[in-house]
């Protein structure tokens, strides 16, 4: 046993091994299961008492030598790996990030916001998932009016005494503004709105408002078509006209739809405006005196005007989109179109 050790000993003190290959070869052949070092503990176990006080220490000092050796061999080989391994070319130029860009219903629905920021409003959000009383009751709505039905409305929960809704329009805003807010008001809201209609070119169930209200002392219709001019001509250019036809709105006496000169065929007629040279933008009107009592505002003191849009409708006026589902299908095509410098 003292020459096996001994020669072990001087084996391993010359031991060499370049690769980590060699370094593992090593280390069976010595430390492994049936390996030299293994099989002398095998030997030791059968040693008389006095051969094991002999070897004991020795057997055990061998078998750390021969851990440390390989722990050593077996750095070497790593370093000498990874010195030799090709140097990484830092000057390489790196994956390029995709930017995004902003979707162009955001862009729009900002230029609207901006638009009336200018002229003074502040901009109200309020909840996707509504109560009748602000979607409906509070806005004149007529108990059997077609909007409250299941044909127009996305009800959460149904059987309720007070069932929940996904609003339709966000004048639900407009009048938590009015029940919340000192007067006098001048708010826009901007949001998404849902209502159960078939997916086309020109409806969706999904899509988006900015709607509008300004009430205070004396507020007149002149008011409100002042500012739906300013509007539109910040909107489409500065030589847009407007037209207002008369209309039906249960919130607003009297009411009106607005069109604009299509800013296409400057009034000629094309098919964007179907030949008529102009454009409906938005609904709008007087606040009705019923919808001021409703929130607990005196009718006979204050007086106001509101308005809303679809921002897609906007959107598909100003860059003479023909199909609203662009915007909902997420073509990367068709959103990059809108990727301009200006708009990151
Ligand atoms: N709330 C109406 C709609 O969703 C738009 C509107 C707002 C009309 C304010 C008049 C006044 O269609």
């Amino acid at each position: 046993m003292k020459e096996a050790i001994e020669r072990i000993l001087a084996e391993l003190e010359s031991l060499q091994a370049r690769s980590r290959k060699e370094v593992e070869d090593a280390r069976v052949r010595f430390l492994g299961k049936k390996g030299e070092i293994t099989q002398l503990f095998e030997e030791f176990r059968g040693c008389a008492p006095d051969l094991k006080r002999e070897f004991g220490q020795k057997l055990n000092d061998l078998k750390k030598a021969a851990t440390a050796k390989i722990e050593e061999l077996k750095d070497a080989a790593e370093a000498q790996q990874e010195a030799s391994a090709p140097k990484q070319d830092l000057s390489m130029p790196g994956d390029a990030f995709e930017l995004g860009s902003r979707h162009p219903v955001s862009i729009v629905r900002q230029e609207i916001v901006d638009i009336f920021r200018k002229f003074g409003y502040d901009v109200a959000e309020g909840p996707e998932i509504e109560d009748d009383w602000h979607v409906f009751e509070a806005l004149n709505f007529p108990p059997n009016h077609p909007a409250r039905d299941m044909q127009d409305t996305f009800f959460v929960s149904t059987g309720h005494k007070d069932p929940l809704l996904l609003r339709t329009h966000t004048s639900s805003v407009q009048v938590r503004m009015m029940e919340s807010q000192p007067l006098p008001i001048r708010v826009i809201c901007p949001g998404r709105v849902f209502r159960n209609e078939a997916i086309s070119a020109r409806a969706h169930c999904i899509f988006h408002q900015v709607e509008g209200l300004y009430i205070d002392k004396g507020v007149t219709f002149a008011d409100l078509k002042q500012a739906i001019l300013l509007f539109a001509r910040e909107m489409f250019g500065p030589d847009t006209q407007i037209r207002m036809r008369p209309s039906y709105f249960p919130f607003t006496e009297p009411s009106s739809e607005v069109d604009v000169s299509c800013n296409i065929c400057h009034g000629k007629g094309c098919n964007i405006c179907k030949g008529t040279g102009w454009l409906e933008i938005l609904g709008c009107g007087m606040v009705d005196p019923n919808v001021l009592r409703a929130s607990g505002i005196d009718p006979d003191v204050y007086s106001g005007f509101a308005f809303g849009m679809g921002v897609e409708r906007i959107a598909m006026l100003k860059w003479q989109v023909n199909d609203l589902r662009h915007y909902f299908e997420n073509d990367m095509r068709f959103l990059k179109e809108f990727n301009t410098a200006t708009e990151v």
